[in-house]
């Protein structure tokens, strides 16, 4: 059944005895990724289920310039978007009509392709008279390390999604599974049945690299921030430096696996400090490069990595000390190389914190991240605007 509501205000379908549900659908569109989910929970139980997950990824287009073309992914974004949207539909076996609120990235990214995805989001929530939810993308991102926590179980079978892959796909879909529940009580504080614990969140993908204190859903503080390249960045630009493939992060963890982590001394930038520099570590493979003959990419490979997650984990770590929290999280593509989890993983067990890391096919770039942050924004009573502008430069807060 399906209960009037006032326009804009969330409408909730009945299901079963003191519960609702509500369904989600977001469009993620910052970058070189168009991806669309559809998101549904129950008011009074833990966790969501992720009813339709699609990715469509851009990285054949973009490959051959080394990097991302904001004109060719924003065009790109037109196409894909449609397409998905109807997938996304019919893998969830839901009706438009059936969504109950609209959610798009509305920022940081790049103009032209964060309009799409909010302008489809827009034109759906005026179209249907449902709520919009303008959601950052960074927000996205550091939520998704508890994405399903105390959720239903994970479907068995499934796979992570591969970080290269030329054509629409679909990125994941959960079997539906039966609900656990909470007793037989009503319960009415519905973001305590998603706890985000306090904890020091590492942000590293392509664009950004941050530590944020999160406090809470909404109630963020930045640590620090990258001055110059993001560690993703980095990662791409020496990559490109040794002639390998767009996106470099994968590539250069690839030949890492069987490389010495400590034939090559590079620099780790801004130990003192809370932001971090990775323009330098690449400025140092540029000039070392011409002085190496033989077999060296592999070394060359582990060396610059290891550089990399030396600082993103000693910060971290020093990080969660100063900010009295017992948990650091790490989100973004980034956090898709095992190296980071392994030894960020060991030093939080070493130095007594818990560690949570968003599972791989949840790190690169993907809808279901929006549709999750929108979800624990729609139960702190958060809509917004559909006069509400994108904005590249959109702040965490
Ligand atoms: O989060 P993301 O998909 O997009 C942005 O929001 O920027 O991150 C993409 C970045 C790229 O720079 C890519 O090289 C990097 O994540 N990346 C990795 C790995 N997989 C993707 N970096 C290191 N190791 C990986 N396995
Ligand atoms: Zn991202």
């Amino acid at each position: 059944m399906c209960l009037p509501g006032p326009a804009g205000a969330p409408v909730f379908h009945r299901f079963g005895y003191n519960s609702f549900v509500q369904t989600i659908l977001a469009i993620e569109t910052s970058c070189d990724e168009t991806a669309v989910a559809i998101l549904r929970y129950r008011t009074g139980h833990p966790g969501s289920e992720l009813l339709a997950s699609e990715v469509a990824s851009q990285i054949a287009e973009h490959e051959k310039y080394g990097g991302v073309v904001p004109e060719v992914a924003s065009r790109n974004h037109l196409v894909h978007a449609p397409h998905l949207l109807e997938r996304a539909t019919r893998t969830a076996k839901i009706d438009m009509v059936e969504v109950d609120a609209f959610a798009a990235t509305s920022g940081p990214g790049l103009a032209s392709s964060l309009m799409i995805g909010a302008s489809i989001a827009k034109g759906l929530s005026i179209g249907f008279a449902k709520p919009y939810l303008a959601i950052n993308h960074l927000e996205g991102h550091l939520l998704s390390p508890f994405f399903f926590e105390d959720g239903p179980p994970r479907p068995s079978g499934q796979t992570a999604v591969p970080a290269v892959d030329l054509q629409p796909r679909q990125a994941r879909r959960s079997e539906s599974v039966p609900w656990r529940t909470r007793g037989s009580s009503a319960v009415t504080d519905e973001t305590s049945l998603f706890p985000i614990r306090p904890n020091v969140s590492l942000v590293v993908s392509g664009g950004h690299t941050m530590s944020i204190f999160v406090r809470g859903v909404g109630d963020y503080q930045i640590i620090g921030h990258t001055v110059d390249d993001a560690a993703g960045e980095a990662f791409d630009k020496v990559a490109k430096l040794l002639g390998l493939a767009y996106p470099g992060g994968p590539e250069i963890e690839k030949r890492a696996h069987d490389g010495d982590p400590a034939r090559f001394d590079f620099p780790r930038s801004m130990l003192d400090s809370d932001n971090f520099s990775f323009s330098g570590l690449k400025t140092a493979v540029r000039y070392l490069l011409p002085k190496l003959k033989g077999d060296y990419l592999a070394d060359l490979c582990a060396s610059f990595q290891q550089a990399v997650v030396d600082v993103l984990v000693r910060k971290s770590i020093a990080a969660a000390k100063r900010y009295g929290v017992d948990l650091v999280t790490v989100s973004g593509g980034v956090s898709r190389n095992q190296e980071l989890r392994r030894q960020m993983s060991d030093a939080c067990a070493r130095e007594g914190f818990a560690f949570k890391s968003a599972e791989p096919w949840l790190c690169t770039d993907n809808a279901a991240m929006i549709a999750f942050a929108a979800m624990l924004r729609l139960k702190t009573g958060f809509a917004s605007r559909v006069a509400e502008e994108i904005d590249p430069n959109l702040a965490l807060g």
